[in-house]
């Protein structure tokens, strides 16, 4: 693995086929030519991704995404200005440039338009989409620095573009327009009542196995009820009374086990995010026998976060 903060270096080895870890506003990605076949299948085989989950496409402009799809609808063109560049993910109608493996065989696909100014300068540069899902091992812990990607998969990254960490934290918000009402399959921390003002009414929750237009993959490999994952056993609730362990809160509490790592979180839900990834990857270094999360505060800027916790904690 080449580690570099170099763009030209890395959209070279893009454009010859190359895997080439980048950073985006929302976690790192694994990333490769979308429009090459041979170098996406590289991505499920790095990553022992199912090759039944589709990958999200990222641009570096509207037209670009336009180009990957059959229809750009009104709806799409609202988003796009209300939300892009940044962390959310549009699921259209494909056009056929787009290799089935990308999509899992799907007659859609996730594009996404990253406002982290190396992503876009990456995707520019390269002057191809870039798929790439986040850059950790299937079901792991999604990386919000170049360390995490290094630690996690360093042997399987051909270039390692280094950006710095990821500032929103968690992954996108993934809309589906593909059906008769728009639907969010997996929360961010563009909330639905956000998206709703932009474009009317939107479903919550993806349906594992309901895809609009067809039934072939999984819609959402994000929606596999364990994901998200730290190696150490993770717990959505009190702290055990045994062994050594880290308890993740915001409101502070006494505790009865003294030898207990304790991690204050922001009350803000998008600060909440931005820490979260980067806190539970460093207590996973711990080797510790549990880390414990305090339930998080409730309401709809926080519904990423909590997606993310009880899919870790499953
Ligand atoms: O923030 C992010 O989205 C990051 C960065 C790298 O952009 N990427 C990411 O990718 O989280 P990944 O592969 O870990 O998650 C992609 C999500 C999955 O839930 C997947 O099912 C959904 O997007 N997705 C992609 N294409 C889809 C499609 N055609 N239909 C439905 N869901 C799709
Ligand atoms: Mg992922």
């Amino acid at each position: 693995m080449a580690k570099t903060t170099s763009v030209s270096e890395a959209a070279a080895a893009i454009r010859a086929g190359k895997l080439v870890a980048f950073p985006t506003e929302t976690v790192y990605g694994l990333g490769a030519n979308a429009l090459d076949a041979g170098a996406v299948a590289r991505i499920f085989e790095a990553k022992g991704r199912p090759v039944t989950s589709p990958l999200i496409v990222h641009v570096d402009s509207v037209a670009m995404a336009r180009d990957l799809t059959v229809e750009w609808p009104e709806s799409a063109k609202k988003l796009a200005a209300a939300f892009w560049p940044g962390p959310l993910t549009l699921v259209l109608f494909k056009a056929a440039i787009v290799p089935d493996i990308v999509t899992a065989g799907l007659s859609t696909v996730g594009l996404r338009m990253p406002s982290h100014p190396v992503a876009l300068a990456l995707i520019r540069e390269a002057r191809v989409p870039i798929a790439a899902p986040s850059a950790n091992r299937f079901s792991g812990l999604s990386p919000t620095s170049s360390a995490h990607v290094a630690a996690a998969m360093g042997g399987q990254v051909d270039v390692l573009l280094d950006g710095g960490s990821s500032a929103v934290g968690i992954e996108s918000a993934v809309l589906s327009l593909a059906g008769p009402v728009p639907r969010l399959l997996r929360p961010g921390v563009v909330t639905r009542a956000e998206i709703e003002v932009v474009i009317g009414p939107v479903e919550a929750g993806g349906r594992p196995g309901e895809v609009p237009g067809d039934n072939v993959a999984h819609p959402s490999p994000g929606m596999h009820p364990k994901h998200y994952s730290p190696r150490t056993p993770l717990l959505l609730g009190s702290p055990r009374c045994e062994g050594r362990g880290a308890y993740v809160y915001v409101e502070e509490r006494s505790l009865e086990n003294s030898a207990v790592i304790q991690i204050r979180m922001p009350r803000e839900a998008r600060a909440y995010a931005a820490a979260l990834y980067e806190t539970l990857h460093t207590l996973d270094l711990q080797s510790l026998d549990w880390i414990a999360v305090e339930p998080p505060p409730s309401g709809p800027e926080w519904e990423g976060v909590w997606d993310r916790l009880t899919r870790g904690a499953a």
